[in-house]
């Protein structure tokens, strides 16, 4: 058996829980040919959710294509990689990819790159450039299959919003979009993490994927669903933990799903027979000794304002920063610049604000700056 608890990568199988309305939602999206737009914060469970749908509807005649851009820096970056993705999905022998991609795109070289292990997955490079495969050439290659093969297509673009970090993002954004709107065969599934770079793309009606489809946020897995999963879990690996104990984890991270795995698999590794109480806590200690260097990294710039301002959520001030209340407490400077701490805060996806205010994104930040920033 592998690890009973899994949180650095997406899941699957035993590994995967709830999700049953969202599944049905996008399953339902993929086989009727609407586009998709999924938006939650990191590490809520996105591309388990996608890979979970993929796999239920992929047939003969609904191919899912999934690509994920997170490392494409430039627009040809990511033709490329679409191209690549949308071939190997589309066909089944390597002789027949390398004839697909001659066939669908002018004067290209595939190549194959095998890796040094048997039996292991190899890469295909398209081989497209700026001189001879012009963005709409590529950017049609789903269409222009599924309509000579008399399929239908999904693309799922993961990491989407690379799009609008790339340079000249919104001629490219206006490009992508002006091609797949006219596509009747396709339908894409576009999703990401870093909210607010996500909700930029497709927030404002000034944007060209405003009202692109269908547009769903990503919410948190309830406690009722989570405790079964942890207590089976523990179970499956010879221990016990009690719904109350359980519930102490979901309780502990918010319910952020990579963490509710994480603090499990720490929690198991300290316990006996039966979870306590204690193990619990042991186990978050050692939850926040591990994210520690990413929340070192992501605070080593901010300005003393901007530490000041997170240490003002911290002690649960949510709104009205410019109240003397506030201001006594907490050196945050002039109305303008409280603006502005807000705002740079979004961008680093450190702050979210909610109807209820200002709040920060990720629960275990919130704990490991109360114990080493305040
Ligand atoms: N349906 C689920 N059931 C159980 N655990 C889940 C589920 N979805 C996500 N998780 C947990 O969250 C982790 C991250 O999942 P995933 O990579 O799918 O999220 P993501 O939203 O795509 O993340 P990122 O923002 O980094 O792209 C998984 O490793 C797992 O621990
Ligand atoms: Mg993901």
């Amino acid at each position: 058996m592998g690890s009973p608890f899994i949180y650095g990568m997406s899941v699957d199988g035993e590994h995967f829980t709830d999700r049953e309305w969202e599944t049905k939602r996008l399953a339902l999206n993929f086989t009727n040919g609407v586009n998709s737009i999924l938006i939650s914060p990191r590490r809520m469970g996105k591309t388990s959710l996608v890979k979970k749908v993929a796999g239920m509807v992929n047939s003969d005649d609904l191919k899912v294509v999934y690509v994920d851009i997170y490392n494409c820096r430039t627009a040809y970056e990511f033709y490329e990689k679409f191209a690549s993705a949308v071939i190997r999905a589309t066909a089944t022998k390597v002789e027949k990819m390398i004839e697909t991609a001659k066939k669908f795109l002018m004067g290209v070289v595939p190549q194959i790159n095998y890796s040094p292990e048997p039996n292991t997955d190899f890469s295909l490079s398209v081989g497209i450039t700026p001189n001879a495969n012009p963005p709409e050439e590529i950017l049609n290659l789903p269409e222009r299959i599924a309509t000579e093969r008399g399929i239908r297509i999904v693309v799922c673009v993961d990491e989407f919003q690379q799009i609008g970090e790339m340079p000249d993002a919104l001629t490219v954004q206006k490009t992508i979009r002006s091609v797949w709107q006219h596509h009747r065969r396709t339908s894409y599934c576009l999703f990401g993490s870093k909210q607010h770079l996500m909700s930029q793309l497709f927030y404002s009606r000034k944007m060209p994927f405003y009202q692109f489809g269908d547009m769903f946020f990503l919410k948190k897995i309830p406690t009722d669903k989570w405790v079964p999963f942890i207590v089976e879990r523990f179970k499956q690996s010879g221990k016990v933990i009690s719904s109350t104990l359980a519930e102490r984890i979901c309780q502990a991270v918010d319910n952020y799903s990579a963490y509710v795995q994480q603090l499990a698999w720490n929690v198991l590794v300290v316990c006996g027979e039966e979870v306590t109480p204690q193990d619990i806590e042991e186990g978050l200690g050692a939850t926040l000794d591990q994210v520690a260097p990413l929340f070192i990294e992501q605070t080593a710039n901010l300005s003393t304002y901007q530490l000041n301002f997170i240490r003002a959520i911290c002690r649960g001030y949510h709104d009205g920063y410019g109240r003397s209340e506030v201001a006594s407490q907490f050196s945050l400077g002039s109305m303008s610049n409280i603006s502005k701490l807000k705002k740079a805060l979004v961008d680093r996806d450190i702050v979210e604000i909610t109807e209820s205010g200002c709040h920060l994104a990720d629960p275990l930040f919130k704990l490991w700056f109360i114990r080493e920033m305040m």
